[in-house]
């Protein structure tokens, strides 16, 4: 007997199956899409709402298990397992124009996972539809930033007491960052804008391995180089053990000596990981060389290896826009935006041109934090970026045009091709002077956690 899910489930399978064949807009599309609807509609007439998904590689639809579902749905079930879609839940009161933007995102080729998909669909304006994602272990990427943070706190204390520190930690950590950054990239490039002054050793080097990790991805590296760059990039300032804080947050002129000293903490940190058990040869090099431009004109001198590896050339790129993006003792902070033209006019002598490519591809146009006015005088900031596919940053409204507060979280999606109306804020302008990027992002974060917190009870 053909249930009402199964004609729903029939539908939207046919929908995603003409997708191929048709463009966008077409009769034979937009009477499929008019007929999911009907059907949808009428399902949830006498509830609230209903949903499909999987539950541990099965389809459910409304928690009852859908028969044959790889034979009867197979477009469907791809589009679900490639996106790492757990469920789409239909609110009652959803559009024909919210399905259709709905069925859009899930067919697009590109890389979205499902954590994208429900932002993107958000600041297009779907609202009473909603993507759930299968979240692997249901932590939050701000509980596995703390953790990392503890992870290098432990690190560094065995050393100050002169005990080797043991790597495992160090290893869990970041396959659970390798694994987020796979699925959710905007939300760790958010945090990494979370900086903190007195914290400054540990939030770095934190922040360099999700940096790191996140550039990895985009040139498609494989896990073990993802992991080795995340171990890397952690571990990578592990020599400053050996300088004391006067020297690397003197404001005025290192003396030589104390400037040598700086210069040796590649060859200190590698030394140190050298010792440590169950670490890559190429975590090792990544401490020794990230601080190897590409032109050979950094430190230390190339007299052992002799070329750096990609892997520390990109750690050598996430090291950078940490530094100038942060505030420091000799330092403004640096707005996302001048960090990136800064570090532009650098490519080929200190960084990698293919390794920048990718970071700019990250980053987009309009890095996550940048400040921006819009024509009717409200300010945003660009929470998240579209690096798989279009770079297309979403930007939350913070300040209305008279500077008042806007609390009730409304975000865009802007559409670099088509709009082009908007200004953005320099680091001089008294607006953007207010605004402290920093604990934006630290607020967002505890929210999300405080929210997880009331529905886990
Ligand atoms: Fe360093
Ligand atoms: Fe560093």
């Amino acid at each position: 007997m053909t249930t009402k899910s199964d004609i729903i489930l029939q539908n939207i399978n046919g929908a995603l199956k003409n997708k191929k064949l048709y463009p966008s807009g077409h009769i034979v599309l937009d009477t499929i899409i008019s007929k999911t609807y009907r059907a949808i509609t009428e399902y949830i007439s006498g509830e609230e709402s209903a949903f499909f998904g999987m539950i541990e590689e099965e389809m459910v639809f409304d928690d009852i298990p859908v028969m044959d579902a790889n034979d009867r749905f197979p477009e469907l079930l791809g589009c679900l397992k490639k996106k790492n879609v757990e469920a789409i839940i239909f609110e009652k009161g959803f559009s024909e124009e919210e399905l259709k933007n709905v069925l859009n995102t899930l067919y697009s080729d590109q890389k979205t996972t499902a954590l994208e998909m429900d932002r993107l669909l958000r600041a297009k304006g779907v609202k009473r539809i909603k993507i759930r994602a299968i979240v692997k272990g249901e932590r939050l990427t701000i509980e596995i930033y703390d953790d990392a943070i503890e992870v290098m706190h432990s690190v560094m204390g065995d050393l100050r007491m002169g005990k080797i520190p043991n790597s495992s930690g160090i290893r869990e950590i970041v396959t659970e960052m390798t694994d987020t950054i796979l699925t959710d990239p905007s939300s760790i490039i958010g945090l990494t804008m979370i900086k903190d002054y007195d914290d400054y050793l540990y939030t770095h080097c934190v922040n360099v391995g999700l940096l790191s990790v996140s550039i990895g991805k985009i040139m498609e590296l494989d896990k073990t180089d993802l992991t080795n760059l995340g171990i890397g990039g952690l571990l990578h300032d592990l020599g400053k053990i050996a300088v004391s804080e006067d020297i690397y947050k003197k404001t005025s002129a290192l003396s030589g000596g104390e400037w040598e000293k700086l210069k040796a903490h590649p060859i200190v940190g590698s030394d140190i990981a050298k010792r440590m058990e169950g670490l890559d040869e190429a975590v090792i090099r990544v401490i020794y060389e990230h601080h190897m431009r590409y032109d050979n004109s950094g430190y230390p001198k190339a007299d052992i290896y002799t070329k750096p590896l990609a892997i520390g050339q990109i750690v050598c790129v996430a090291d950078a826009y940490d530094a100038l993006t942060t505030l420091r003792v000799y330092q403004r902070r640096h707005l996302p935006i001048e960090a990136v033209k800064i570090m532009n006019g650098l490519v080929n002598s200190h960084f990698h041109p293919g390794v920048f490519s990718a970071f700019i591809k990250l980053l987009g146009v309009y890095p996550i934090g940048t400040l921006m006015q819009f024509p009717d005088g409200n300010v945003g900031i660009v929470t998240a970026v579209d690096a798989a596919g279009s770079g297309d940053p979403t930007v939350r409204l913070i300040l209305d045009d008279k500077g008042r507060e806007i609390d009730h979280e409304e975000e865009i999606t802007l559409d670099l091709n088509a709009e082009h109306n908007f200004s953005v804020l320099s680091p001089e302008n008294t607006i953007s002077k207010k605004i402290n990027i920093s604990n934006f992002f630290k607020d967002e974060a505890s929210k999300e956690k405080e929210a997880t917190e009331e529905t886990t009870g």
